[in-house]
C-alpha cells in the first residue's frame, strides 16, 4: 500500500498559502456483479484504501487551476464555456464535473487545486470514478454546496459518460461515495437501493492481483457491449412488452426466448442474466458464512465474462487459472470492465504466501509479466479529511 503524499504540502509550495480543504474518494474493487450495471442489475463492491485526494482553496473568480501531482502537470480553466482538453486529458474528470454540476443548477465557485492518488491508473480499480468524486467534493466545499451521497454518484456518472464519453454504469462513482469499511455494499442499480454486507474479518483474505498490464480499448469495447445488451433488449421487447433493460429478464424467460437473438448478442444477454442471479446468490451465502460457495460463484463469473461476455484477457485467464491451482483458494475473477486490469482472489489466510509464490511464477512464466497483489480491506467511501 503505497503511503499518499500530502496534498497540502505541495499546494503551499505551489499557491503560496495553506489549502482551505483536503478530500479524498476511493477507488473499489468489485466483488460479483460485472457489467450488470448499466444493464440495471446488481452489483458488490467494496471500497478500498488506494484514494485520489485533493486540496483545494475556493478562488474569488471563475477560473480553475488544478495541478495533477502524478503527472507533474497544470490545467488552467475558466468555469465559463467549458470545454474538453486533448492536452491535459486528465483534467477532462475536473472539467466533466464542473460541466455537469453546471448543467444541474448549481453556481460554481472556481478553486485552486492539487490533485495526489494511489488508485493504480488503468488498473480497473476505478481511478476515474474517484477522481470524479473527489472533484466533485471539492467544488462543492469551494462553492458552499453540500450534495446527496447518491446524487453526487449520479453526477459523477453523468461526467463520465457525457464529457469522458465511456458510457459506464453507476457502480463505480456509487461505491466512491458510499463505500463502508469491512463492507462490500450490494447495490441494486435500478432502485439506487443498497445494503452493506459485512465482509469476512478473519480466516480468509480478499487479494487482488494486478495483471500490471494496462487496459487498453476498453472505452471502444465497453460501449460496443453495452449496445448489445441494448440490442438484446430490443429483440426480446416484442415477447416482452415494455421490456427496458435486461435486469427484467429471469433465467427462465431467457432460456424460453434466447432463440431470438443472433450470436454474439444472445451470449452477451446470457452473461448478464445469469451474472444478476449469481450475485443474489452470492450474497446469500456470503450471509450465511460460506466462503467455498462464494468462491464458486467468483470463478463461474470469470467464465462466463471470459467465453459469453468476452472481456477478458490472456493475462486475467492466466492468472485466474494460477490461483486456482492453489489449494485454500475459493474463488478467483477479474474485476472491473476488463481487457487487462486486476483479478480478485478468496484466500484462505493459511494459504496466501503460496498463493502469491505460486502465481507470480506461473504469471511470469506466461506473459513476461510481473504481478502485484494487494490485500484488499474494505474502506469508507470518500470523505473530508482536513
Ligand atoms: C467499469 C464501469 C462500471 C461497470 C464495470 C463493469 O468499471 O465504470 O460502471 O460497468 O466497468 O462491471
Amino acid at each position: 500500500m503505497p503511503t499518499p503524499v500530502d496534498p497540502s504540502l505541495i499546494f503551499q509550495s505551489r499557491y503560496g498559502h495553506a489549502p482551505e480543504a483536503v478530500v479524498r474518494a476511493p477507488g473499489r474493487v468489485n466483488l460479483i456483479g460485472e457489467h450488470t450495471d448499466y444493464n440495471h442489475g446488481y452489483v458488490f463492491p467494496a471500497a478500498l484504501e488506494f484514494d485520489i485526494r485533493i486540496a483545494m482553496a475556493p478562488r474569488d473568480d471563475r477560473q480553475v487551476r488544478v495541478f495533477a501531482e502524478s503527472y507533474g502537470r497544470e490545467s488552467i480553466f475558466s468555469l465559463d464555456g467549458l470545454v474538453r482538453s486533448d492536452a491535459e486529458p486528465w483534467s477532462n474528470y475536473v472539467r466533466g464535473v464542473a460541466f455537469v454540476l453546471a448543467e444541474a443548477g448549481y453556481a460554481l465557485a472556481g478553486m485552486d487545486a492539487v490533485v495526489v492518488g494511489t488508485v493504480p491508473v488503468g488498473s480497473g480499480l476505478s481511478s476515474s470514478a474517484a477522481f470524479e468524486m473527489a472533484a466533485c467534493w471539492a467544488f462543492e466545499l469551494a462553492s458552499g454546496i453540500e450534495i446527496d451521497p447518491v446524487r453526487r454518484a449520479v453526477l459523477c456518472q453523468r461526467a463520465e459518460n457525457r464529457f469522458v464519453g465511456m458510457n459506464c454504469g453507476i457502480m463505480d462513482q456509487f461505491i466512491s461515495s458510499l463505500g463502508k469499511a469491512n463492507h462490500a455494499l450490494f447495490i441494486d442499480t435500478h432502485s439506487l437501493e443498497f445494503r452493506p454486507v459485512p465482509l469476512p474479518t478473519s480466516g480468509v483474505s480478499l487479494v487482488i492481483t494486478n495483471t500490471n498490464r494496462p487496459h487498453e480499448l476498453v472505452k471502444s469495447a465497453y460501449n460496443e457491449r453495452r449496445a448489445e445488451c441494448e440490442r438484446a433488449v430490443e429483440l426480446l421487447r416484442p415477447e416482452m412488452p415494455g421490456l427496458e433493460f435486461l435486469r427484467d429478464v429471469s433465467e427462465a424467460r431467457f432460456d424460453a426466448l434466447k432463440g431470438l437473438l443472433p450470436d454474439p448478442v444472445v451470449r452477451r444477454a446470457k452473461h448478464v442474466v445469469t451474472e444478476d442471479e449469481r450475485v443474489l446468490r452470492a450474497i446469500r451465502v456470503l450471509e450465511a458464512g460460506d466462503g467455498a460457495a462464494f468462491g464458486e460463484l467468483m470463478t463461474a463469473s470469470h467464465r462466463s465474462l471470459r467465453d459469453d461476455y468476452e472481456v477478458s484477457c490472456p493475462e486475467l485467464d492466466a492468472l485466474v487459472a494460477a490461483a486456482l491451482t492453489v489449494e485454500g483458494v475459493y474463488g478467483s475473477r477479474m474485476t472491473g470492465a476488463g481487457f487487462g486490469g486486476c483479478t480478485v482472489s478468496l484466500v484462505a489466510d493459511a494459504a496466501a504466501p503460496e498463493f502469491q509464490d505460486r502465481v507470480r511464477r506461473a504469471y511470469t512464466r506466461a506473459t513476461c509479466l510481473e504481478p502485484s497483489f494487494y490485500v484488499c480491506r474494505a474502506a469508507e467511501g470518500a470523505s473530508r479529511i482536513a
